[in-house]
C-alpha cells in the first residue's frame, strides 16, 4: 500500500473559478523557476475549461497546485492536460499526483480513453513526474532524440521542441 503524505492528505480539490485566474497567473512564472509561462495561461482557461480543471488547496486555504485540462472536442476519447504545477513549497508531496489522479477519474467517467500532455524535452522533472504517473513518451514518426528523450523538433515553432506524453486510461471490462 502506498504511504500517504500527512500534509497532502489534508488537501482539498475543487473546480477553479474565473476569480482564480488573477491569483494563479501571478504565480506561474515563479512556479516554473522564472520561465515565462503566463502567456500560456490567458483568462479563457478559467472561463471555458473549469468543468475539467482542478485547484488544490491546503487546509488554511493556500494554493497547493492546479491543473488545467479538457476533453478534446475533436477527439472525445482523448483528454489533454494543458498545464499543471505544484506550489514549490509542497513539491514531492503528492500534490501533482493527486491532481492527475482526480483528472483521470473525472475524464474516464466522461468517456476519455487516453490522456495526452506535452512538455519540453529538457524538463526532466516533468518527464520523471509523467513517467511516474504512467505516461509513455511517444517515439513514433517525426520524433528524434533531444536531451536523450524522443521529441518533435520545432513542434510549436522554430526551436520549440516538445515531447508528447501519452497515458491510456484503464477502462473496466
Ligand atoms: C511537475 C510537478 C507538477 C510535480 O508535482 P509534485 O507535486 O512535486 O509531484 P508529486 O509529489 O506528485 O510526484 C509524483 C512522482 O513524480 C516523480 N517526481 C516528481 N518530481 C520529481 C523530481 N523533481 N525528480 C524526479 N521525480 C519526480 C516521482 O516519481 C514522484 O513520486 P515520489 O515522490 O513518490 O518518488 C512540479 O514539479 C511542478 O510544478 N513543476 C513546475 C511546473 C512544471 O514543470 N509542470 C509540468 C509541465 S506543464
Amino acid at each position: 500500500m502506498t504511504e500517504r503524505n500527512p500534509r497532502t492528505d489534508r488537501l482539498s480539490l475543487r473546480r477553479p473559478t474565473e476569480a482564480d485566474h488573477a491569483k494563479i497567473v501571478r504565480l506561474v512564472d515563479e512556479w516554473w523557476g522564472g520561465r515565462h509561462m503566463r502567456a500560456l495561461l490567458p483568462r479563457l482557461w478559467f472561463q471555458h475549461f473549469t468543468a475539467t480543471s482542478w485547484v488544490a488547496e491546503t487546509e488554511d486555504g493556500r494554493l497547493a497546485g492546479f491543473l488545467v485540462g479538457f476533453i478534446s472536442p475533436d477527439r472525445p476519447d482523448e483528454a489533454y492536460i494543458h498545464m499543471v504545477a505544484a506550489n514549490p513549497n509542497l513539491r514531492r508531496q503528492d500534490v501533482g499526483r493527486r491532481l492527475y489522479e482526480r483528472f483521470f477519474e473525472d475524464v474516464r467517467g466522461r468517456g476519455a480513453r487516453r490522456v495526452l500532455a506535452i512538455t519540453w524535452p529538457g524538463n526532466r522533472t516533468s518527464i520523471a513526474f509523467h513517467r511516474a504517473l504512467g505516461f509513455r513518451l511517444f517515439d513514433g514518426p517525426g520524433t528524434r532524440s533531444i536531451y536523450g528523450v524522443p521529441a518533435f523538433p520545432d513542434y510549436e515553432s522554430d526551436d520549440e521542441d516538445r515531447c508528447l506524453l501519452v497515458r491510456e486510461l484503464d477502462v473496466p471490462g
